[in-house]
């Protein structure tokens, strides 16, 4: 009863492919390669944007499309899969069931020896509560082996069973007969098999004897069932399970034929079998079609039935099974209810949603690329209207430049030409003066010879006078020419301007006479001041006439000082360094002078006074005494209010003088015996003059012409107390380099300078040593003469 082969076996073949050999959810793979070219350029980059966005979209959405595509079939082969196993699962145990069935009536019938009753064996058709167990199974019975020869006898022994009326059919000439005995549960169909001679039909024949020879039970071909008795016709087959006299299966063929008493059967309506045993619910996802044998309509079992809503689906699975000897094939076809048919929905919902996001996307890019070529088509207009209008401004600038160079190289032609004015000012006014000057010199030593060659030599005097004025008023003139072109000689001092003023005060006032009020406002603590004093008094003295002269109906003069700090600022605006100075201020009262007078009052020879009565040098000399003293000078006046004309001179650290210039006249002082002075001038008047006065005076004069002549007599032995030389010589040494390489000999040589102007670079801004002197030419016979006496005796 264990042998393996009694079960009915389910041999694997099982398989499963595709209907059609198409795979929709493969990748569109031309959608992959539109992926965007290389992007050369940022710019260009930003142009693709848009059709990358579509790309990627659209490749995305392909992609989610394909996925759910794949999703939804492979969860439709699983769900197939799945319920193909159920069905074959629930067909092979439920054979099972019926071998196990089969194995029981059959051992009833052996351990009784063929004398089950009827009423025995329906009563254990009852107990095994066959109806309610065993769905499907059309009948259940007994069918003995007959041989031909007891076939009438055989219904009495029938009707002792239970059977009456028992008759085989149909007439055969078989040996061994096999008529239907039992058959239960009693209705009407298996009473229509009982007396059927199952021999009878080859068929069957061929179940009965695979039973009975092999021992185990035997599975008849497609049959239709004698219980078929109404046009309800069905497919059917039956099971044989062989009884044996003795009950076990005897080991030998021969001995099985012997002791074959017939078996218990199953008779199967295969419809109604399969519609019983397999659940609806797998069939709606796998239907299947039985086959006895190879599939075709000649050997078909059972077909699922169709569901209306049921619709077909791709896959399909075949199967066999072993049963009784025979192989049953089994094939399954995909059933999908509508809900599932397809994974349409979610793939019209992803891939619709895909489409509809890439469009509102890229139509967003296309949009946002759209505007970026508008901006920039702006830009680029902007761009050129901005460098239009650069272009403009520069036209402009260029026209500005160019008229501000015109206008430029105008004034420096105007320049040039009231430079030009002034030279010939200057000139003019020179030559004027000069010509008056030298007419009275010339004129008074023409009359002098005259009234010599006359012998009146009384009247001589007063032609020299009159020639010595006007020497001396050349003198003047020379001298203010020379402070105006910063070249006079200096000998600055450290000055308390206060006091200078205090005593120049009585001058002043008998200089612009009683009709005007003299006020002078000194600060106190005023700090002194590095600078020459007669020249600070010239000065002084030219402001004061100047101011009375723009008061012809009087007024007041106020000459005041102040201590003052120049920030920078104001050092700016003054046109002078930023520092600490003292002011000297002369105010006055009178007619004052309009903006285009004070630009002109400092230029030399400039006058407003009429002809004879200003030599216009007065404010220049000033001007150029301020600047030659670190200073300044400015004019600040208001047309019928008045003027003030200021002095700035830079703060002396240190204390002032007390001396002031000793303007008192002595007698002419004399030499002692033996004194001895080098002169060294190469003009020989020059020289021939300041020898004679020497000479007067009772010195011993050497003269030397050059510089080279003079250093001469200073590195011989010769006694000199005292050289004095002119400061520009010939010969390429200077007098100043002259004493300073007599120094080396001769260290305390004192030295007197005489110079026609200034040669300040070649006398050096330092003071002068001690024991040097400076005189300027002219000079009066006198002051030469004081000058020397003073140098030698102190
Ligand atoms: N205080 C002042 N008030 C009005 N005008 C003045 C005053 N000071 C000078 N000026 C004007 O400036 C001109 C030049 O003055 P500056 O002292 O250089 O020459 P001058 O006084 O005319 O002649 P000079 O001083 O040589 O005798 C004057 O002619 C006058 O027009
Ligand atoms: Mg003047």
């Amino acid at each position: 009863m264990g042998s393996p082969d009694t079960h009915p076996s389910v041999t694997t073949n099982r398989f499963i492919r595709p209907a059609s050999r198409v795979h929709p959810a493969s990748p569109p793979q031309g959608e992959v390669e539109t992926a965007a070219p290389p992007i050369p350029s940022s710019s260009r980059a930003s142009r693709w944007i848009p059709h990358a966005i579509l790309a990627v979209g659209l490749i995305a959405t392909a992609f989610s499309t394909a996925l759910i595509w794949r999703a939804g079939e492979l969860r439709d082969r699983l769900t197939f899969l799945h319920a193909t196993d159920i069905e074959l699962r629930t067909i092979e145990d439920q054979f099972r069931t019926y071998t196990a069935l089969l194995r029981g009536g059959a051992g009833l019938f052996a351990a009784n020896d063929d004398t089950v009753t009827l009423a025995q064996f329906r009563a254990y058709v009852q107990r095994i509560e066959f109806q309610t167990l065993y769905p499907g199974v059309l009948g259940f019975g007994f069918t003995p082996a007959i041989p031909a020869a007891e076939r009438e006898r055989f219904a009495a022994r029938a009707e002792a069973l239970g059977v009456p009326g028992f008759r085989v059919r149909p007439p055969s000439d078989n040996p061994m007969l096999s008529a239907i005995l039992f058959a239960e549960p009693p209705n009407a169909r298996n009473q229509a098999a009982i007396g059927y001679d199952v021999m009878s039909d080859p068929v069957r024949r061929d179940m009965v004897e695979r039973a009975r020879d092999t021992g185990h039970p035997a599975a008849s071909a497609r049959i239709q069932l004698v219980q078929e008795i109404d046009a309800n016709k069905q497919a059917g087959f039956l099971v044989a399970m062989p009884v044996y006299a003795g009950g076990a299966v005897p080991a030998e063929l021969a001995e099985r034929r012997r002791r074959y008493l017939g078996f218990v059967f199953g008779a199967f309506r295969a419809d109604d079998l399969f519609n019983s045993i397999v659940s609806a619910k797998a069939e709606d996802d796998a239907a299947f079609a039985i086959y006895d044998g190879a599939p075709g309509p000649a050997t078909l079992l059972h077909r699922s039935p169709r569901s209306p809503e049921a619709v077909a689906g791709r896959l399909t699975r075949e199967a066999t099974i072993e049963l009784g000897g025979r192989t049953w094939t089994v094939q399954f076809e995909q059933r999908l209810s509508p809900q599932r048919a397809s994974a349409l929905p979610e793939i019209a919902l992803v891939g619709g949603g895909g489409l509809l996001a890439t469009a509102l996307l890229g139509f967003a890019a296309f949009r946002q690329r759209r505007i970026q070529d508008e901006i920039r088509r702006l830009n680029a207009s902007l761009e050129a209207r901005v460098e239009d209008r650069t272009r403009d401004l520069r036209e402009t600038a260029d026209r500005l430049r160019q008229a501000g160079e015109e206008r430029a190289r105008m004034e420096e032609v105007l320049r040039q030409s009231q430079k030009m004015e002034a030279v010939g000012q200057l000139t003019g006014g020179l030559a004027h003066d000069f010509n008056n000057l030298l007419a009275g010199i010339s004129g008074a030593l023409e009359l002098i010879e005259t009234r010599i060659g006359q012998g009146r030599s009384k009247d001589v005097a007063k032609y020299i006078a009159a020639a010595q004025g006007a020497a001396r008023r050349a003198a003047a003139l020379t001298h203010r020419l020379l402070a105006f072109s910063r070249r006079q000689t200096l000998a600055p001092k450290a000055t308390d301007v206060n006091r200078l003023v205090d005593g120049m005060l009585d001058l002043i006032q008998r200089t612009v006479g009683p009709g005007i009020d003299l006020r002078h406002r000194g600060a106190d603590d005023l700090w002194p001041a590095l600078v020459d004093p007669s020249q600070l008094e010239n000065s002084l003295l030219n402001l004061c006439i100047n101011a009375r002269d723009a008061m012809p109906e009087g007024g007041r003069i106020v000459i005041e000082t102040e201590n003052r700090w120049i920030d920078r600022r104001q050092a700016e605006a003054q046109d002078m360094p930023e520092g600490q100075y003292l002011s000297l201020c002369v105010t006055d009262t009178g007619t004052g002078m309009p903006p285009e007078i004070v630009a002109r009052a400092f230029d030399p020879f400039f006058t407003t006074k009429p002809m004879g009565e200003g030599t216009g040098l007065g404010l220049s000399m000033i001007y150029g005494f301020a600047k030659q003293s670190g200073g300044q000078v400015r004019i600040t006046s208001e047309v019928g209010a008045g003027t003030t004309v200021c002095l700035y001179l830079p703060r002396h650290r240190g204390e002032a003088e007390a001396d002031g210039p000793d303007t008192g006249k002595r007698p002419l002082p004399q030499a002692e015996a033996g004194e001895t002075v080098l002169v060294v001038d190469d003009e020989p008047t020059v020289r021939m003059l300041v020898a004679d006065v020497l000479n007067d005076l009772g010195y011993t004069a050497i003269e030397a012409a050059d510089g080279a002549g003079g250093l001469r007599v200073l590195q011989s032995d010769a006694r000199v107390d005292l050289l004095v030389t002119d400061v520009g010589l010939p010969g390429g040494m200077n007098g100043r380099q002259m004493a300073d390489a007599a120094r080396v000999g001769r260290p305390d040589l004192k030295v007197l300078f005489i110079t026609g102007f200034a040669e300040t670079t070649l006398l050096g801004d330092r003071q002068l040593e001690p024991g040097m002197a400076v005189l300027t030419k002219p000079f009066a016979v006198e002051a030469l003469a004081a000058r020397i006496r003073e140098m030698i005796a102190p």
